[in-house]
């Protein structure tokens, strides 16, 4: 980006950009923002990519495009996941073409260089004596599974560690078992506008009331926060209290205690502020990580169209405690889970002003599809609110793109996108490099 009045820097409009505001038109349209975005947030933060269920055998493979790579994710002849650039060490073929499959050997279609399922090259034909097949190994991109949750990290930074990140989730996943699920559903919506305006979206629910009828009848905090009131407020406060109770009488109470992660801010009045809980070393690269439990509709006993069950029990659940969890790691990657099943959420851009949204649905590992549950019911709440989601954000793209838009400010129920906005500008800033600003 050049300098000049007509042609302001990065750093002239991260800091013309006014704090608890949505963004500046250009952060939402212009191809120069997506490219940055790609490279100081998709090349560098931890993504969830897929569960592991997808690679249940030795030799299975996926790729997994995203902010122009492509990366092939394999279940190797150590019945380890491995992450690998789909990049030849020859001359640069991609080698898997297809989006996934099973194979015993990675064969480049170009002049066959062969690779181990873990990226170690095993034959290639014809080389000079002085070639060393050691060093030629596919690019290995960082990955790490935890309780089935496959992340990569294609940044080769040393700081990443991922051991914090891993501790404070694994006890919510492990209450679900979600390492002991199956893939049942996946769905992508392509949704034409750019991936911060769908994350954006996803992150408050002040939209919640005049927009989504089926999200607010399963979810009573929506309608009750939204109102305002403080009756309403009252209201809530005593069910969440009630909720609480009832779930540590179980055995699940020393979960949902941490429910308010240590570091996190937890506020009960504001139960939106919670699921931007999360526990950073104060750099501003760190990774941005949240986990939670709040109570679903009073009566509800899972994340369905009348309450009811829709799969067999999942994890450590003895019986239907009406709660729901939400996980998120660097905010784009995201799940939420019922006793009974569980949505993972990925925003993948695509273009500047398109993203794929995809949400892929997990049940019991032994669950018979349309015996123990139906694909329509198990995917209907997130279905029907996505695909009004995919319009609203549709139509809020449509509407920055116009030389009147300007920046407004965020209300009392957008601490979500307001922190999101507050992180990506700390993530874009020149000035702002492994968490010091110089
Ligand atoms: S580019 Fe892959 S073998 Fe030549
Ligand atoms: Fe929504």
């Amino acid at each position: 980006m050049s300098a000049g009045p007509t042609n302001p820097t990065l750093v002239d409009l991260i800091d013309a950009q006014p704090r608890g505001n949505c963004l500046s038109r250009a952060f939402y349209c212009e191809p120069t923002f997506f490219e940055l975005d790609m490279e100081r947030i998709f090349r560098r933060r931890w993504l969830l990519v897929d569960h592991a269920s997808r690679v249940p055998h030795r030799g299975d493979y996926f790729v997994v495009d995203v902010a122009g790579e492509s990366i092939v994710i394999t279940r190797d002849e150590r019945d380890e996941i491995s992450a690998l650039f789909n990049v030849c060490r020859h001359r640069g073929s991609r080698i898997c073409l297809e989006n996934e499959g099973h194979a015993s050997r990675l064969t480049c279609p170009y002049h066959s260089w062969t690779y181990g399922l873990d990226g170690r090259l095993i034959a290639a034909r014809q080389m000079p004596e002085s070639f060393r097949k050691e060093h030629f190994g596919l690019r290995r991109c960082r990955v790490e599974v935890v309780e089935g949750l496959i992340f990569i990290n294609m940044s080769e930074h040393a700081a990443l560690d991922f051991g914090h990140v891993r501790s404070a989730i694994e006890p919510f996943l492990r209450l679900h078992g979600i390492a002991g699920a199956k893939i049942a559903a996946r769905e992508s919506f392509r949704t034409q506008a750019n991936w911060k305006l769908v994350l954006e979206n996803f992150l408050e629910c002040y939209h919640c009331l005049p927009t989504h009828p089926e999200y607010c009848a399963v979810n009573s905090i929506v309608k009750l926060i939204g109102d305002g009131s403080e009756r309403a407020s009252a209201e809530y406060l005593a069910y969440w209290d009630r909720w609480k109770a009832a779930a540590a009488e179980s055995s699940l109470a020393s979960v949902v205690a941490s429910s308010a992660m240590p570091g996190g801010s937890f506020d009960p009045r504001n139960p939106y502020s919670i699921a931007q809980a999360s526990l950073r070393d104060g750099r501003a690269n760190s990774t941005v990580y949240a986990a939670m439990r709040t109570p679903i509709n009073e009566g509800f006993l899972s994340m369905t169209e009348d309450g009811r069950p829709v799969a067999p029990l999942m994890g450590q659940f003895t019986k239907f405690d009406g709660g729901k969890t939400s996980v998120s790691v660097d905010y784009v990657g995201r799940m939420t889970a019922a006793n009974d099943y569980a949505a993972l959420f990925r925003f993948v851009p695509v273009a500047p002003e398109i993203t794929d949204f995809e949400i892929i649905w997990l049940v019991r590992q032994d669950a018979v599809a349309e015996k123990d549950y139906s694909v329509d019911r198990l995917k209907w709440l997130w279905h029907v609110t996505t695909a009004q989601d995919k319009v609203l954000a549709e139509n809020n793209q449509r509407g920055v793109r116009s030389g009147m838009y300007a920046p407004g400010p965020y209300s009392l129920l957008e601490d979500g996108p307001s922190r999101f906005t507050h992180w990506y500008l700390e993530q874009i800033d020149p000035r702002i490099e492994n968490g010091a600003r110089s």
